[in-house]
């Protein structure tokens, strides 16, 4: 049935693009996967409608109830394949030293012989898509190129709303201008000659591996998320951060928003949270009752790319498109735009299914609904969540939405200059020791923050849950090269601002003795933002600690709010005995990388110790 959604003649359609060597390695990459056909992407509405038409036809999609859910669809992954996947990501770079140790490496002349086994004929009885992609505004002097070949259609209509695809992109490649990213996808699980396929076809054998000096990404055995949709975390994080370190820019897992004040002051922070830490919700704050005069607005809420200008002014653009965000938590209470972003034109994966053709998922509704479909395909009541302690929806389930219809979407989120930043905001879900708001003291000091930043494991990775890491700038997972060399690039990178950006780090996550989360978050982080941006424009007043400059109960906004200042001093606790073992923290990490480390970080670390 889903050959005659799309021809034949559609399948083996002549490549879309003149550029001889896009052509030759598409061939390449087609005689060693040996697809059934070859499928080049024109990025229309027409044939997005037909993908997915495709995808329900085949039972990967669901299509929802369309009064309800105008444009949107559901889908289910295998119960193995639900998040990204540390352990199996490589960094194969030439030498192991420059993929240092907080990377998984191979050599890369073994890994490509093993690629090579694993991807031939991996694409048997599939179509083999040719996708091209651009990571920022088509033609954005800030903008980069790839093309990813996957055997996934999945892939394919969820990359059209997460970047820029088809023939403006075509056009692009053909100026032969920039280089282009080469991205090999495959799900692992060949078709034989009348076999019928599995809704989430995936192989238990994975490996997402990256080559920065070649610039290449080959990903094989996931269907989900950063395993899958290249563009975002393999291409915009770990093959970026290579290309600015050698270019002179930065590629960090960072949110971007704006914020106007009441008399029209704009200020552009950007900030680095871990998985599942809170930029989404960030990025689309809406200011609280008391301070609703402020205006926020969005940018992106995961990726930042951001170099300086001519004069040395610091400037970002969002690489994506979209918003690859997590369900659980998400709703009209703590979200809005969030909910308006994702009502239409969606496509929702691991979420429950309601029986009217909706989606729920943890967190929506206070209230759940009487009966619904889970994400692994089973009725799912209350009783029996409380019963079996499952969820409805998987703590990783996610929703993809264009960015384009968040109401609060930045007047010049396409600017192809991109949007000056004044701040670097740092954070983590830390329980206890980190006050709710802090700012270094000085650029060097910031990267320190930055750069022994610590946060609790969350389902955005397969592994622990709950336990605190080290996760320098959120780019543990994320950057392609050595970290303590990252470091030293950042620490190069402050010598070039003007004006340098101040440095916060902040904490929604400080439990109390019952260990419930003592700041109520979401909107009210607004007051710490006000703060932060009042200290990039020397307004805010604040104290000085040995870690930092702290605001006291009275340099903060409180109209509006009744926040009791015995728990505001409770969250703001910066006790020396806890410090003493945080920096003992940091050295777990330090040790690791000590051959590499700026020696500023050493200073830094001596200085904090001192001042403690
Ligand atoms: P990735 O897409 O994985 O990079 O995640 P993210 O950093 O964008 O996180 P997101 O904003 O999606 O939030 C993750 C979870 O944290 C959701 O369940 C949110 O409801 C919750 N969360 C976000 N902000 C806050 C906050 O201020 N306070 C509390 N308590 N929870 C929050
Ligand atoms: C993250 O894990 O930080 C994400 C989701 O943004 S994924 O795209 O799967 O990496
Ligand atoms: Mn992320």
């Amino acid at each position: 049935m889903s050959e005659q959604l799309i021809s034949d003649k559609q399948r083996n359609s002549t490549p879309l693009c003149e550029n001889k060597n896009l052509q030759k390695w598409v061939e390449k990459i087609a005689a060693l996967t040996k697809p059934s056909s070859i499928y080049w992407v024109d990025g229309s509405d027409e044939e997005y409608e037909r993908m997915c038409a495709e995808l329900v036809a085949s039972g990967t999609f669901t299509k929802l109830n369309q009064d309800l859910w105008p444009g949107c669809y559901y889908a289910r992954s295998d119960a193995s394949d639900v998040a990204r996947v540390e352990d199996r990501t490589f960094i194969c770079s030439h030498s192991k030293e420059n993929a240092g140790p907080t990377n998984n490496w191979e050599d890369p002349f073994s890994m490509r012989k093993k690629l090579k086994g694993l991807f031939d004929g991996c694409m048997k009885g599939r179509t083999m898509y040719v996708l091209p992609f651009s990571m920022g505004p088509v033609g954005s002097p800030m903008s980069q190129i790839g093309v990813e070949l996957t055997d996934s259609l999945y892939v394919v209509v969820n990359m059209r709303i997460m970047t820029r695809i088809g023939l403006p992109v075509y056009r692009e490649i053909e100026k032969d201008e920039k280089r282009v990213v080469p991205c090999v996808h495959s799900v692992g699980m060949p078709l034989a000659p009348g076999e019928k396929d599995v809704v989430w076809p995936c192989n238990k054998e994975k490996y997402i591996v990256h080559f920065p000096e070649a610039r290449e990404i080959w990903s094989f055995g996931s269907g989900y998320g950063g395993n899958a949709l290249l563009g975002k975390k393999c291409f915009a994080l770990r093959i970026a951060s290579t290309m600015a370190r050698d270019e002179g820019w930065m590629a960090e897992h960072m949110l971007i928003l704006g914020a106007e004040s009441p008399e029209g002051e704009k200020t552009y922070v950007a900030a680095a949270f871990p998985s599942a830490c809170g930029k989404t919700n960030f990025a689309m704050l809406i200011p609280p009752t008391g301070l609703d005069g402020w205006k926020i607005t969005t940018v992106g809420d995961d990726i930042a790319w951001i170099r300086p200008d001519a004069n040395g002014q610091l400037r970002a653009i969002n690489p994506e498109a979209g918003f690859f965000g997590v369900a659980p938590g998400t709703s009209v209470k703590t979200n809005p735009n969030a909910m308006i972003s994702l009502a239409k034109n969606s496509i929702f994966t691991n979420v429950a299914l309601t029986p009217e053709g909706g989606v729920w998922w943890e967190g929506m509704t206070d209230e759940p609904p009487a009966e619904c479909i889970d994400w692994q395909g089973n009725r799912w009541t209350p009783a029996i969540g409380k019963e079996t302690g499952k969820p409805a929806a998987h703590a990783n389930a996610r929703f993809t939405a264009p960015a384009k219809q968040c109401p609060t979407i930045d007047p010049n989120w396409e600017h192809p200059e991109g949007v000056p930043i004044s701040a670097f905001i740092f954070g983590g879900r830390r329980p206890n020791t980190m006050p709710l708001v802090y700012q270094a003291f000085n650029w060097s000091a910031g990267v320190y923050v930055g750069a022994t930043m610590g946060s609790e494991m969350t389902a955005a990775a397969a592994g622990t849950i709950g336990k605190v890491r080290r996760d320098p700038m959120a780019m543990l997972p994320f950057c392609g090269y050595h970290m303590g060399d990252y470091f030293r690039h950042w620490i190069r990178m402050g010598r070039k601002l003007n004006p340098t950006p101040k440095i916060f780090h902040v904490n929604w996550f400080r439990k109390d003795a019952n260990g419930k989360f003592i700041w109520p978050g979401y909107g009210e982080n607004m007051r710490v933002l006000k703060w932060i941006i009042g200290r990039v424009h020397g307004k805010s007043l604040g104290r000085e600690t040995p870690i930092g400059w702290l605001p006291r109960y009275e340099d903060m906004d409180w109209t509006g709010y009744d926040f009791s200042k015995e728990v505001f001093d409770e969250l703001q606790t910066v006790n020396n005995e806890n410090w003493k073992q945080e920096v003992i923290g940091h050295e777990e990490l330090f040790i690791k990388l000590h051959d590499h480390l700026p020696p500023e970080m050493v200073y830094e670390r001596e200085l904090l110790i001192c001042r403690l």
